[in-house]
Parts: structure tokens; C-alpha cells; sequence
């Protein structure tokens, strides 16, 4: 069953970064929250810190001081160290998703942002445009976290519910336009799941897109063997991926994909930074590059005219 909820609210007090500042007389010190996901929810702390480590730097790809202020607030499980070309390089990825949700909201204002597996991002306040309509679809536990955490506004709404249950597609209007984005999600589901999923959202939303971000095969069977990801722990298994050669085959998932574009990873800073947008054209490591990719769907087609009704 979807639990859709909408919370209004103040902004919860934040503390400075990288520590709580002491509060001012009088003002209570704003209440530290456990961030406790465990399993594959877990990976929306691990990105956030990375996000916020990244934003916190002077010289950074991505402002974020909300996601500064969030991280700071949150009590987080051992997760190891962040590392900082990491962090940018999870930085620059969440850059990529802004560019094409800013570019979604320059030719439709008021259009619908649908996030799948939104965890604790914070892009929404990093883009919007005072007009769009944001939906956040996670799975309960994350999204009661999000909840208690994000000061969600009217136009943002919560709808906890699995992305491979297409309930979550209710009550989405497609006539201002809608863009899916799915950053850091469609690896975690089966190759089956993730392209159904697209499937749902190319039929759901005509005239609409979709934004999302895979592995490749071989990392994929590296984290189904239990191997250890970049930073030394075990990731939990991301059981789709999908190389560069692939990616025309996304258009066969259904007929109203129109079109699939591969979109480069923004420059960012240093010798990282700069290789970012031409990863995937490095011979030896195009093959194990995370790619991005968005769709475009058909409009709906015009219905033909009912010429039973003229009158002879
Ligand atoms: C790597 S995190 C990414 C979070 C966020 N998009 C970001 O980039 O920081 C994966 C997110 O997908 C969510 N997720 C995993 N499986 C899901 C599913 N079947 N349906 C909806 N959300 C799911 C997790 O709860 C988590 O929030």
C-alpha cells in the first residue's frame, strides 16, 4: 500500500559544520537524529556524506549547504572514511542530474520532478524554481528519515513505495510534463525490475523523460561475488549493469522511448575533475565507468478525429 504524506514545515535548526555549533542561550540545541538504515537504504547516508564532504570545500563542484547542515545534524553508522575524490566524483554525478533537471525546468516550469529512490538528496533546494512539483518515491524506512529530517514544502510530496510497484505513477499529472530521475537506484534492482521500471515510466509519462545512472557489468559482478567497492567495504549487490555498448538497446524496452542520449559527467576540479567528462572514452576504463543516460518519451498520439459523428 502507498503511504503518500506531504509535510509542511520550518526548516529543523541546523548546526554549523563540521560540528554542532553551541546553541545561544535560550534556544535549545537542535536534537541530533540517528540515521540507522541498514541494507541497501544504507547507500543514501554513504552518498549524502560523500555530497556534503564535497560541499563543505571552499572549492567546491557542488554547493550544498543544506546537505552541510543535514549531515551535520545526523548520527551515522561506521562507514569508513570519505574520500575526497570520491566525494567529488559523487558530486559531479549529482551536478549531472541537476543540469538536466534544470534544463527540464527551463522549457516546463511547472512540470513534476519524480525522484525514485530519492534517500536523503537534497537537489530539490539546490534547483528549484519555485514552481515545480516534486515527488520523492523511497522505500518506508528512508522516506520516515527524509520526513523527519528535509523541511518538505506544498510542492513536495513523500510517497513511500517499492519503484517496482507502479502505484507509486498515481496521481502524477503527465500535461505540465514530468521528468523521472533515478540517481544511484537502477543498479540495485534485477536487470528485469529496472527495465520494466523504465518500461512503466516511457508508457506513464508521454511526452516526459527519464534520468538515471548504471554500472557496468563488471562492477555489478564484483559486488554479486561480495567483492569490496572503492572504499574498501562490502557494497550491498547491484545485481544491473549495462555497458557503453548497450545503451541503444534501452530504446527496444518500449515503443514510446524516442530517444537515448549518453550524458558526460560535468568538469570538475583537479586531474579527476578534468578527466570526469571523457571517462568514458579512456580505453581502460571506459568498460567499468558508471554511465548516464536519459530517455525521451513519444508524446501521447493525437486520437483521430471521429469522423462517425458528421453529419452527411
Ligand atoms: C545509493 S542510494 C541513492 C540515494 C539518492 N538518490 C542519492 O543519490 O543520494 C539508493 C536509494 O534507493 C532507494 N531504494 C532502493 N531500492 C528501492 C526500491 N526498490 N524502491 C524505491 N527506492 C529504493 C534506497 O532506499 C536509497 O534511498
Amino acid at each position: 500500500m502507498i503511504e503518500a504524506a506531504r509535510t509542511t514545515g520550518r526548516e529543523p535548526t541546523a548546526p554549523s559544520v563540521p560540528r554542532p555549533a553551541a546553541p545561544a542561550e535560550g534556544i535549545p540545541a537542535p536534537r541530533r537524529v540517528t540515521a540507522d538504515l541498514t541494507g541497501v537504504p544504507e547507500t543514501a547516508l554513504w552518498t549524502l556524506r560523500h555530497r556534503a564532504a564535497e560541499a563543505a570545500r571552499p572549492d567546491t563542484v557542488l554547493p550544498d549547504p543544506r546537505a552541510v547542515r543535514l549531515a551535520a545534524r545526523l548520527d551515522f553508522p561506521e562507514q569508513g572514511t570519505v574520500r575526497p575524490w570520491l566525494a567529488q566524483g559523487i558530486a559531479l554525478r549529482a551536478l549531472a542530474f541537476d543540469e538536466v533537471v534544470r534544463a527540464f525546468l527551463t522549457d516546463h516550469p511547472d512540470g513534476t520532478v519524480v525522484a525514485l529512490g530519492e534517500g536523503l538528496e537534497t537537489q530539490f533546494w539546490r534547483v528549484d524554481n519555485g514552481r515545480v512539483r516534486w515527488v520523492t518515491v523511497d522505500l518506508p524506512e528512508p522516506l520516515a528519515l527524509r520526513g523527519r529530517v528535509l523541511p518538505h514544502g506544498d510542492r513536495q510530496r513523500l510517497v513511500a513505495c517499492d519503484a517496482r510497484d507502479d502505484r507509486w505513477t498515481a496521481g502524477i499529472d503527465p500535461a505540465r510534463g514530468v521528468l523521472v530521475t533515478a540517481q544511484g537506484l537502477l543498479m540495485y534492482l534485477e536487470p528485469a525490475a529496472a527495465t520494466r521500471l523504465i518500461g512503466v515510466c516511457a508508457a506513464a509519462f508521454p511526452g516526459g523523460a527519464m534520468v538515471f545512472d548504471t554500472v557496468s557489468r563488471r562492477f555489478s559482478a564484483r559486488t554479486r561475488r561480495g567483492g569490496k567497492g572503492l572504499v574498501g567495504r562490502r557494497m550491498p549487490p547491484m545485481p544491473w549493469g549495462m555497458d557503453t555498448a548497450e545503451r541503444p538497446l534501452l530504446r527496444e524496452i518500449h515503443p514510446a522511448i524516442g530517444e537515448v542520449s549518453a550524458l558526460p559527467l560535468p568538469a570538475g576540479r583537479g586531474l579527476l575533475g578534468r578527466l570526469a567528462p571523457r571517462l568514458t572514452a579512456v580505453p581502460l576504463v571506459r568498460n567499468d565507468c558508471p554511465l548516464l543516460t536519459r530517455l525521451r518519451f513519444a508524446p501521447a498520439p493525437v486520437p483521430a478525429p471521429d469522423r462517425s459523428r458528421r453529419s452527411g
